[in-house]
């Protein structure tokens, strides 16, 4: 079996949470090529200031050195995000050591594993100023909606429906809390686990026809993990193509009527959910947004990743990125920081909020409510 890892962290980047420097990015790359010679393959991208490292093999997943051979990677680009001075150097990288297994120590992780197909196309998303449910919605509707998915209509094995597993991400006391519904039958009640992105994400979704893993997605809460606020848990995402498994295109069609996301500034608003171009140009300079999503098209072979492609540097997706840049404009600048503005106060990201209102507590003044029988008096 086939195992693809994606391991993402931020640890530094450039005139703030923007994006990390090249050379950030090329320590990380060095040391896969010399200590990564147990994998088949791997690729490095950024979004953000996030670092994202696929890697191809044959170890399952939670493999101990496929994990360390990851922070491994993250610690040599927080060096130079030392050297070279910048800012969050190291940010995601919660503990000193590394023990077993990255879950948990800050790192997001994403893992599919199953038998390569003759032509295996696939696409891996990363986000950035945003959180895991952020899939929520574009997984829904390309797995589990009809009126745009067609092809669970039109192709036999896709309409046998498929199952998803979903993570309570607020269930953190006694290990990992996860649900399997299965569409069609189970489709509303999925519906309303998924429409909670903050505390329900989207784990993994598999095939019903065939029971292979077709989608796989991070579900780290960073907040959870370091009890405060150490940024925002930047997800990734694989889903697997074609044939037996929804089209990209239909995988993609969602992203053209983005969603509302949990994001942006400090963690803490909403914002439009903005596909963006490979060339490293976009940077999330508003309002520390939009919370950007970069989709790369691939196919694997016998273990190895071919060329990328870049479905969003299509001009078609120009007329989106404007439509989302205005969307996105509009609500914030005519919402603020009232009602869905900002998320609610329990996901804020930072502690002020509660500070203020620890501060605000001796100041109330109740007045005794006055009953109309001593009002007639
Ligand atoms: C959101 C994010 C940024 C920062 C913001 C303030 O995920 O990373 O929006 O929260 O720029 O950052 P600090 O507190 O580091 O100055
Ligand atoms: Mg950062
Ligand atoms: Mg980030």
């Amino acid at each position: 079996m086939r195992t693809v890892s994606v391991i993402k962290a931020d640890v530094g980047s450039n005139a703030g949470h923007w994006r990390p420097t090249a050379e950030l990015v090329a320590a990380v790359e060095d040391v896969l090529a010399d200590e990564g010679a147990f994998l088949d393959d791997y690729f490095v991208f950024t979004v953000g200031d996030d670092v994202d490292i696929m890697m191809s093999h044959t170890r399952g997943e939670d493999d101990d050195d496929v994990h360390r051979l990851a922070w491994d990677a993250f610690e040599a680009g927080t060096e130079v995000a030392k050297e070279q001075g910048l800012y969050g150097a190291g940010q995601d990288l919660l503990e000193d050591a590394f023990a077993g297994n990255v879950r948990g120590l800050g790192p997001g992780v994403c893992e599919i594993t199953f038998e390569e197909r003759e032509a295996e196309p696939f696409l891996v998303f990363g986000a950035d100023k945003t959180e895991p449910g952020a899939f929520n919605q574009p997984l829904y509707t390309a797995f589990a909606d009809p009126r745009y998915t067609t092809g669970l209509l039109l192709k036999d094995t896709i309409h046998e429906g498929f199952t998803f597993r979903v993570m309570d991400l607020e269930h953190t006391d006694d290990g990992a809390r996860r649900i399997e519904l299965d569409v069609p039958e189970d489709g509303w009640d999925l519906t309303a686990l998924l429409m909670e992105p903050h505390r329900f994400g989207i784990e993994k979704i598999l095939s019903r026809a065939t029971g292979a893993e077709v989608a796989a997605v991070s579900t780290q809460k960073l907040r959870n993990v370091a009890g405060e606020y150490v940024g925002k848990d930047d997800p990734v995402a694989v889903v697997r193509t074609q044939a037996d498994f929804p089209s990209p295109g239909e995988i993609l069609q969602p992203y053209a009527t983005p969603p509302f996301v949990a994001g942006a500034m400090r963690g803490s608003h909403h914002g439009v959910f903005y596909p963006i171009q490979s060339d490293g140009g976009e940077i999330p300079s508003y309002f520390d947004g939009p919370p950007l999503v970069k989709a790369i098209g691939m196919v694997l072979n016998d273990g190895r990743f071919s060329e990328p492609v870049y479905p969003f540097d299509a001009t078609f997706w120009d007329s989106v990125r404007d439509d989302a840049a205005t969307r996105f404009r509009e609500f914030r600048e005519r919402q603020g920081a009232f009602g869905p503005g900002t998320v609610e106060t329990s996901e804020l990201e930072y502690g002020g909020w509660t500070d203020i209102m620890e501060s605000l507590e001796d100041r109330w003044t109740v007045a005794p409510e006055q009953s109309p029988s001593a009002t007639d008096d």
